[in-house]
């Protein structure tokens, strides 16, 4: 009786390892997400792409961690990641809080993220029964390839400025910035304006963490900013409703945040984690010609730690550091259409996109 049981979880353990090699094989690129969802949407639209690359394999999702307190955030999060099929490990900001959110700004935005966590089944209980960012960092980061992880970070930049700090611990016996040098291979940063101005996941909260990660970022990890000038003006999530799955919990969120009937808001997280996972060769992964491009050569970014605003340096002896545009050609439009195709994705599809169906709208290079 035992050792048919050993013989099972032997066979067990020899698929896992198949599946573990192929994924391997098919390169998803290894990414942590740091995400403010909570309020404005678009964080749904960014986890979305990030599920839906991660079942097709382009991506390997190796966890969430949530830069602001509610504790909706990351049962939100959980949520999310359980409709496309997957268990992401995810870590919630301390303290946690009960804030749910409320638009004392415009009085148009409604709260999502509770929502999401009561309405669909997820994986993680409860946020306290969580990691820590920097524990779950750190973790992630001492058991991954050397130079290989790609950092996605959607809001405010809390989370890496202690990161960076964190020192030596039973995790690992390097300090946060060592273990960034060696495991990390570029982060990716949607905050700021560029060439220069101020925004929000910059200087909204927590500017002192922004100029932090951003003077003490490793010089041998590139940094690619996405600005606020970028997203903003792709309005994505058109037709949601006749598009998704009516159990969507995609549609529900921008149909509760946006409302009076629409699903359109701007698209700062999604382009933001669509350079993340794929950088700028689209071709062979997606089928569709880069739809992005680097807006400079050199130069690097400097920020006032005391408001958070950015301005450019045009310093010809720094390489590692890129913002982007829209790829020359392309549209706000055309880039909306493509976020939508991922905001529409069934998620029993665990295939990528159907390259004909895509080629009909977009330009393929061929
Ligand atoms: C949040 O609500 C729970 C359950 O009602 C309560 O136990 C907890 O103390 C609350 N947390 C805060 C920070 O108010
Ligand atoms: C960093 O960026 C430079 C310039 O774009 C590029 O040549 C290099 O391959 C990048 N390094 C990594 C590790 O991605
Ligand atoms: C494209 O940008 C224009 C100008 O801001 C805007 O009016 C239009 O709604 C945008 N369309 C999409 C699909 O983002
Ligand atoms: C931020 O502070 C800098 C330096 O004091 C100043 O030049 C800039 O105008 C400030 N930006 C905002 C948006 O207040």
């Amino acid at each position: 009786m035992r050792f048919i049981l050993f013989l099972a979880l032997a066979i067990e353990g020899a698929i896992k390892l198949v599946h573990a090699t192929e994924h391997a094989k098919k390169g998803g690129q290894p990414i942590i997400i740091d995400t403010d969802l909570f309020s404005d949407v678009d964080d749904v639209g960014a986890l979305t792409i990030a599920n839906v690359l991660h079942n097709c394999g382009l991506a390997n999702l190796k966890g969430i961690v949530i830069n602001t307190p509610s504790q909706y955030g990351p049962l939100a999060a959980s949520s999310l990641s359980t409709y496309f099929g997957n268990d992401v490990p995810i870590a919630a900001f301390r303290p946690i809080t009960n804030d749910t959110f409320f638009d004392s700004y415009y009085y148009l935005y409604g709260e999502y993220a509770s929502k999401l966590a009561y309405n669909w089944p997820r994986n993680i209980k409860t946020a306290d029964s969580t990691p820590t960012p920097v524990e779950l960092y750190r973790t992630i980061l001492s058991s991954a390839d050397d130079r290989s992880i790609h950092i996605i970070s959607i809001g405010f930049l809390t989370n890496l400025a202690d990161l960076l700090r964190s020192k030596a611990d039973h995790i690992s016996h390097l300090s946060g910035s060592q273990l960034i040098s060696a495991k990390v291979s570029e982060l990716v940063v949607m905050g700021g304006q560029y060439p220069s101005g101020w925004e929000y996941n910059f200087g909204g909260e927590d500017p002192e963490s922004t100029a932090y990660v951003v003077q003490h970022w490793p010089k041998n990890v590139n940094v690619t900013y996405s600005g606020g000038e970028l997203g903003g003006d792709v309005f994505s999530g058109q037709h949601l409703v006749q598009r998704c799955p009516p159990d969507s919990p995609v549609l529900s969120a921008y149909q509760w945040y946006v409302g009076r009937g629409s699903t359109v808001r701007s698209s700062w997280d999604p382009i933001t984690t669509l350079y993340g996972i794929l950088g700028l060769e689209w071709v062979s992964k997606i089928g569709v010609r880069p739809m992005l491009a680097y807006a400079n050569d050199f130069g690097y970014n400097s920020i006032t730690a005391t408001n958070g605003s950015n301005a450019w340096v045009n310093d010809m002896t720094v390489t590692n550091q890129h913002w982007l545009r829209l790829a020359e050609g392309v549209t706000n439009y055309s880039m909306a259409g493509l976020l939508d195709e991922f905001y529409a994705h069934d998620p029993s599809l665990r295939s990528c996109f159907r390259y004909g169906v895509l080629s009909e709208n977009f330009d393929t290079v061929l």
